[in-house]
């Protein structure tokens, strides 16, 4: 974990938040690297999600929700985590975090052995921001910044029923930022207080929810296992009643082998029932129904949610691509989530003629493929092809003096390294059908 956290620095993927300011807990700035791998994963999300599919649509609601919806959707009254606090040092710690509790009792052996007295009592902690709407700070005014994009998707849930005449079972896919105070962050990006959701909201009519519920398990497992996610460090686990929120038909977690602590959350997928809809209806006074035009039914829909931050998928991501082999360290993403998808080399700096095709053949690349290009013509093309494998780009082009005469290029494959020779005019074709 240590050498993925550093690799990440080192080579910009990404950067401890406020970094020159001493840093600010739980928030991570994503450098060059890091942003093009999060756009890669949330454009293979939309595509699965939306654009491959014809019963989702999208969304890109405000982050700021008037306060209502919050009330609505049980978040003031209960999203909470359990808090109590070292009566020695006044840290706070998750009272269910058994482990970091008795480590941090170990810190005060001259105080006693970490006994009950050394600790307050458990309270129950709110984990949303607050903030306020305008420029006068007051109850009225008081809003959160949004701790999941879900109830941005159930408040237009009527808006675009109206405006795409979608018909159940359909869903709405929304990508977005959450925030949550998180009362210990920690293990990178795992446990963060800013973050990207993926959410999609799929609404079914009652009764087909638990088809809809193990579809959806099974859909989203296949896109980890596509992406290249090995099967042996995944698990889909059935929460127990005692662990799901109290409105929630059934709830189901993608685990992933953390290196930090074993299985792990990943991803949820819920079954809301039609808990989020009625709340709303109910607070805001307004019908929220479906009318089935064949069977003239109106009823409130089920919903299933697949649900994942974009940092903690990235993290699986990293650690599960991260391999060393001899004296190099490999990155073996997806091409599809590669940061820099294909690496252009003039086999020499100094030669006039092989650094104007190489800056050609990168430019034309450029244009053609979906993603990063680089271009690098620092040190020796070892080197070279070492730097780009510990970033996980899948192809490096190298121009040399045979390129003069034949018009061909070597390409270079990231895992097998195996190299060969392709034409300088088939190399938009080759990479078309190479990192699709
Ligand atoms: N709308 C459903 C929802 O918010 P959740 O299980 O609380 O459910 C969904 O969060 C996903 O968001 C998690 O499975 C995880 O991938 C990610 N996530 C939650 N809290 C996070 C945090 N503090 N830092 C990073 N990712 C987080």
């Amino acid at each position: 974990m240590e050498k993925i956290v550093a690799l990440c620095k080192r080579r910009g993927f990404i950067f401890p938040g406020s970094e020159i300011y001493g840093g600010l807990n739980g928030t991570w700035d994503l450098g060059p690297l890091g942003v093009s791998l999060s756009h890669n994963l949330k454009n293979q999300w939309w595509r699965r999600m939306v654009y491959e599919r014809n019963d989702v649509v999208g969304l890109d609601s405000s982050i700021l929700y008037h306060a209502k919806v919050w009330e609505a959707s049980g978040h003031v009254s209960s999203f909470t985590d359990p808090l109590i606090e070292c009566k020695v040092c006044h840290e706070r710690f998750r009272a269910d975090h058994t482990k970091e509790i008795e480590e941090h009792a170990k810190t005060h052996p001259s105080t006693g052995s970490g006994q009950a007295d050394e600790w307050t009592e458990v309270k129950q902690f709110n984990l949303m921001f607050k903030t306020y709407v305008g420029p006068i700070d007051n109850e009225n005014n008081k809003t959160y910044l949004r701790p999941e994009t879900a109830q941005g998707i159930f408040i237009n849930f009527d808006n675009v029923i109206k405006t795409s005449r979608m018909k159940i079972p359909f869903g709405i896919a929304q990508i977005g930022k959450g925030f949550r105070n998180e009362i210990t962050t920690g293990n990178f990006l795992f446990r963060v207080r800013e973050f990207e959701m993926m959410e999609l909201e799929f609404f079914v009519k009652p009764g087909e929810d638990k088809q809809w519920f193990d579809y959806w398990r099974n859909e989203r497992l296949k896109w980890y296992f596509g992406l290249g996610i090995k099967k042996e460090h995944i698990k889909l686990i059935d929460l127990p009643k005692k662990d799901i929120a109290h409105y929630s038909k059934g709830t189901s977690e993608i685990w992933y082998d953390w290196p930090f602590m074993g299985y792990g959350e990943l991803e949820g997928i819920a079954n809301r029932g039609d808990y989020d809809l009625s709340q709303h209806a109910k607070h805001s006074g307004k019908e929220i129904l479906y009318f089935d035009e064949n069977t003239k039914e109106r009823f409130v829909p089920y919903v299933i949610e697949p649900s994942v931050g974009v940092g903690r998928a990235m993290l699986a991501f990293l650690i599960d691509s991260y391999c060393e082999d001899k004296d190099r360290v490999i990155l073996k993403l997806h091409p599809k989530l590669a940061p820099v998808k294909v690496a252009v080399f003039p086999l020499l700096a100094n030669k006039e003629e092989l650094v104007s095709l190489a800056k050609k053949i990168y430019s034309d690349l450029k244009k053609s493929v979906d993603g990063v290009v680089a271009f690098d013509d620092r040190g020796n093309i070892g080197k070279r092809y070492f730097s780009q494998d510990e970033i996980g780009t899948p192809f490096c082009v190298t121009v040399d003096f045979q390129s003069l005469e034949d018009k061909k290029v070597t390409v270079r494959d990231r895992d097998t390294t195996k190299q060969e020779r392709v034409l300088i005019d088939n190399l938009e074709k080759y990479f078309l059908e190479k990192l699709n």
